[in-house]
């Protein structure tokens, strides 16, 4: 997989370089090139930005800048703006992106980018619109950061433990079930007898139970409610 991450603050992206995608780029599973925008900008002042049409507060990231550097690093990508007005980014998201050959992630800071950046984009690659959360961030680059973590750990070979992926939060809908390790007793707190006791068939049961447990408790949106029986809650699972 190769990603490109186009940002007027690349130093924000330094840390792709250690940790797991780092370990990824060794083994050659990824190719992570980060690019400063102002390299395609054509003044003296390397200006990025100017103020919308239409008037309002804040800036808007100019096209010009943008068209070039997508037309040189973009074209037959699935290019990502990172921005609060995009697709809720999750699980099921990660995954499809990881199975993408090339991203191309353009961060925007200010108001946005000027629209008919993504426009264009449309016209040479396809486009996706990411946001992180319902939150607003000073700019898309933890974003692209978050999203090029998540993703890459999913490309097949990155992770040594494949077994560790399908177990995790979120990978079957619901959360992931409380995890203990040695010792059995800690400052009074015990490890769950069942999980000492070798029988794998109760251990996975009791796993699910507190995976559906604790999603309903935090995560009721993730399990809906189908019936309320005497002494259960049902939930619906995916
Ligand atoms: N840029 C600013 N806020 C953002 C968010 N919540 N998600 C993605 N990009 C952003």
């Amino acid at each position: 997989m190769r990603i490109d991450i186009v940002s007027i603050f690349p130093d924000y992206l330094a840390p792709l370089e250690l940790s797991l995608p780092g370990k990824a780029r060794a083994k050659g599973l990824l190719d992570i090139v980060v690019h400063d925008l102002r390299d395609w900008t054509t003044d003296r002042h390397h200006t990025t930005d100017d103020t919308p049409y239409g008037g309002g507060a804040g800036m808007v990231m100019k096209p010009e800048p943008w068209g070039a550097a997508l037309d040189e690093v973009a074209a037959g990508a699935t290019i990502v703006f990172t921005t609060p007005s995009g697709q809720p980014f999750t699980q099921a998201v990660a995954r499809e992106l990881s199975g993408h050959d090339h991203l191309v992630f353009a961060c925007g800071r200010y108001e946005g980018i000027d629209q008919r950046v993504i426009d264009h984009a449309a016209t040479i690659g396809t486009v996706r619109e990411i946001s992180l959360g319902d939150y607003v961030l000073n700019g898309g680059e933890v974003a692209a950061l978050a999203i090029t973590e998540a993703v890459v750990r999913l490309v097949p070979g990155f992770m040594g433990n494949a077994e560790s992926l399908v177990e995790e939060s979120h990978e079957d809908g619901l959360l992931e079930y409380p995890v203990f390790t040695k010792p059995a007793s800690w400052r009074g707190h015990d490890v769950p007898d069942v999980l000492l006791s070798g029988d794998h068939a109760r251990i996975a049961a009791w796993r699910r139970e507190q995976a559906l447990q604790r999603t309903a408790a935090r995560r009721p949106d993730l399990v809906a409610p189908t019936s309320v029986g005497a002494d259960e809650v049902r939930l619906a699972v995916p």
